[in-house]
């Protein structure tokens, strides 16, 4: 008799076409916490979160009575036809938490692509200029504009373009691949404002065409890339030198996984627009798009918008979110959460040559694998191995890079100590499985 993840598994390829990839083969039942029990009954330790959306854990308690609380009064009235407070609270929140400059406004779409697509389209209206910058590794999702900002040829882009114009591609400081093979900080950040000013803006595009320069703080999808300290000041002086906007994507690196409410603020700038989605709603489809307030407001009544952007719901249960992370130092625990697992990893990197660098800002961490620590080749098929590996025996952990050799963390932050030892504890045991 077939199990269950079988019978399933044969209904999903008859009916869900293949280019809907799933990363694992597995049917979920029940999710709490950090702890996910599949349609077998077999218990997984959560290192993914739903790909970085459940910082908050899944069913945080007090997500769920919000959300049960705002189905009993409305769902969808749309806020273009009948406003409702929940919209204009969470706006009002993240006004004052977002990282850009002066007076903020923030909109609201249903997914971290939708914030992408509102946040160029902002720009472009504000500058009344087409180009936009993005870079080598990013990751910006799959609608037209932001598949053609993704790096990545294979699987995102292969064979489905015609990609969107005025998109122009620059080099990002992937230390350990550094382009042009030099090594911080003896390289005085060659990446950063030299590299615009001598460079790119000779060969690419004239600044005086670009409305802006769109960033991953700390590269998701492409491998947690983390760039010099330094870098994103250099980028912004850049930015104010051409009246640019700078534009940080937010979508997987926002909501407490590096420690604070944003990356950003590791890097002590601020932006004139910043997206996210992911974690903001703990699971339920919201993306938000704040800016200074004259920048937001350059887009005349109507450019903006769409049927379910900032739904009732999902406003609610990332008002609940604010709340946990407001409350009980939750940001100081995943700080610390960070250096732990940052630790142990580390410790890993001491014993198993096949991890090249560890890298990452706070919880959001990374092991970039290799055939070996001299040539840097890339060992995808091994971090394909290890993540199976993990699967089979009780720990769900994804791969990223564009290079397909990266093995990322991106567990709840408020994953229980026992569930991380354990977590890491079969991570040990796959990467000793490789080494043998
Ligand atoms: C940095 C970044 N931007 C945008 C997106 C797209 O978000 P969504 O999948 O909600 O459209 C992602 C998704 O992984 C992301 O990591």
């Amino acid at each position: 008799m077939s199990t269950r993840t079988e019978q399933m598994a044969e209904r999903r390829n008859r009916h869900v076409p293949r280019g809907v990839a799933s990363l694992t083969p597995l049917f979920i039942a029940r999710a709490e916490g950090a702890l996910l029990t599949d349609v077998d009954g077999r218990e997984y330790i959560d290192f993914a979160g739903g790909i970085g959306v459940n910082n908050v854990g899944h069913r945080h308690p007090k997500v769920l009575a919000a959300i049960q609380e705002q189905l009993a009064a409305y769902v969808h009235p749309c806020f273009h036809v009948m406003m409702y407070e929940p919209y204009i609270q969470l706006a009002e929140r993240l006004n004052q938490l977002v990282p850009c400059r002066g007076e903020k406004k923030t909109m609201f779409a249903n997914s971290g692509a939708e914030s992408v697509e509102n946040a160029v389209k902002i720009a472009r209206h504000h500058t009344r200029r087409p180009g936009v910058i993005c870079f080598d590794n990013a990751f910006h999702e799959r609608t037209l504009l932001a598949m053609t900002l993704t790096s990545k040829v294979r699987p995102y882009k292969w064979h489905l373009g015609a990609m969107a114009p005025a998109v122009h591609r620059a080099h990002f400081p992937y230390c350990y691949r550094c382009p042009w093979g030099l090594a911080y900080p003896r390289c005085q950040v060659r990446c950063g404002e030299e590299y615009f000013e001598e460079d790119f803006f000779k060969h690419h595009v004239d600044p005086e065409e670009v409305a802006a320069i769109i960033l991953e703080p700390v590269q998701g999808e492409g491998g947690f890339i983390t760039p010099p300290p330094e870098y994103l000041d250099q980028i912004r002086r850049v930015c104010d030198r051409h009246g640019i906007l700078l534009l940080v994507d937010e979508v997987q690196t926002g909501f407490g996984r590096t420690g604070k409410f944003f990356a950003t603020e590791h890097f002590g700038v601020e932006a004139d627009i910043i997206t996210s989605a992911k974690s903001l709603a703990a699971g339920l489809p919201l993306g938000a798009v704040t800016g200074t307030a004259k920048i937001m407001d350059s887009v005349h009544p109507g450019g903006l918008g769409g049927t379910y952007g900032g739904n009732p719901l999902a406003c609610r249960a990332a008002l609940a979110v604010l709340d946990i992370m407001e409350a009980d130092k939750f940001l100081a625990r995943a700080e610390e959460l960070g250096r732990r697992v940052r630790a142990e990893l580390m410790n890993l990197y001491n014993t198993y040559e096949v991890i090249g660098e560890v890298r990452g800002l706070g919880a959001m961490l990374a092991l970039e694998l290799v055939k070996d620590r001299a040539s840097r080749k890339p060992a995808a098929d091994q971090a394909k191995g290890l993540t199976a590996f993990c699967r089979e025996h009780g720990l769900i952990i994804l791969d990223c890079g564009t290079l397909g050799n990266n093995i990322r963390t991106l567990m709840p932050l408020t994953i229980t100590p026992e569930q991380l030892a354990k977590g890491l504890g079969i991570l040990e045991a796959g990467l000793r499985h490789l080494a043998a």
